[in-house]
């Protein structure tokens, strides 16, 4: 069965990264320009933190994420977001997973903290086979 493939944005302190390469599944690292640049063939998911600029806006996607969702398809082939955040921001807590999941009327599948903990983890990967399933292909 196809593996819903993750395509994350992680900063150098890398919580989501650790996160991501925890999922056992094909992940995605949109720092990389190539993949940036690519369009998924199929269903994906979007893993994301929020970084609150400060900025008048207070915009929080990272701009590598806005980069790779200016592509329509790219758009339409997202099945979900999931999120990492840091609850000492109050009110922009996980701001970037759930304004992109508004806007483009997908759930938020996944919240966590930080790099998450071993349940989430468990928690994430368990999500995602029942994700597998509902977008196989039916024979
Ligand atoms: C400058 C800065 C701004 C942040 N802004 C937010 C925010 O607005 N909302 C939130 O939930 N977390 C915020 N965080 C927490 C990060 O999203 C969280 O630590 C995430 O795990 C970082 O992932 P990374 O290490 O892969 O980049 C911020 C962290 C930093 C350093």
């Amino acid at each position: 069965m196809r593996q819903i493939p993750i395509y994350f944005y992680s900063s150098t302190s890398g919580m989501v990264r650790q996160f991501a390469q925890a999922l056992g599944r094909p992940v995605f690292d949109l720092t990389e320009r190539e993949v940036r640049q690519s369009v998924p063939d199929g269903p994906w998911v979007l893993l994301t933190p929020s970084y609150k600029t400060g900025n008048a806006d207070n915009d929080t996607i990272p701009e590598p994420v806005k980069r790779f969702l200016h592509d329509p398809a790219t758009r339409r082939r997202m099945v979900g977001v999931m999120g990492s955040g840091n609850r000492n921001f109050g009110r922009h807590y996980q701001a970037a997973a759930r304004d992109i999941a508004a806007r483009s009327k997908r759930p938020v599948l996944f919240e966590f903290e930080l790099q998450g903990t071993q349940w989430d983890v468990e928690e994430a990967k368990e999500l995602l086979r029942e994700l597998d399933v509902q977008f196989s292909p039916r024979q």
